[in-house]
């Protein structure tokens, strides 16, 4: 169990970095809103592998750092990395459901137990990624929108999770 902790601990890493390279393909067209959004949800990432780094200490394990994977650096607009993301973070939910699993059929209920909060996570990290993936595709071609969206998406702020919910 504490060595697939370990490896979502590298996953959540990489999702960390998916979304940097994202928000540097944001910068490279000036959509400086879109690129605060993958920042932030960067930064999100980096917390939830603390979470797991954590949680793997306090079990007694010991964390191993492993090699994380190169991101893809491009994409053809902002919907596709949008359709990125939401893929991405769908296949997220996946890896935090097979946790989940295997917790069970150890029948080790503290891993259960701290596993919820991904579960419940996990909705509103696909909710939030399909949100916008969704605007983008009503909006289409139309730069007004897009420059809408991004003054729109330039408000998010990074909040610890302890201090969002337990
Ligand atoms: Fe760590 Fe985006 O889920």
């Amino acid at each position: 169990m504490l060595e697939a902790l370990n490896k979502q601990v590298n996953a959540e890493l990489y999702s960390a970095y998916l979304y940097l390279s994202m928000a540097a393909y944001f910068e490279s067209i000036n959509l400086k809103g879109f690129s605060n959004w993958m920042r932030v949800q960067a930064q999100e990432e980096v917390s939830h592998a603390m979470k797991f780094f954590d949680y793997i200490n306090e079990r007694g394990g010991r964390v191993k750092m492993m090699a994380i994977e190169q991101p893809p650096t491009e994409w053809n607009s902002p919907l596709d990395a949008f359709e990125t993301t939401y893929e991405h973070e769908t296949n997220v939910t996946r890896m935090i459901n097979d946790l989940v699993n295997m917790a069970m059929e150890e029948k080790d209920h503290a891993t259960y137990n701290m596993l919820q909060w991904f579960v419940a996570e996990q909705v509103e990290e696909e909710a939030s990624a399909d949100e916008i993936r969704q605007q983008l595709k009503l909006i289409g071609d139309d730069g007004r929108g897009i420059m809408m969206l991004d003054r729109e998406l330039r408000q998010r702020t990074f909040t610890p999770p302890q201090e969002e919910k337990q």
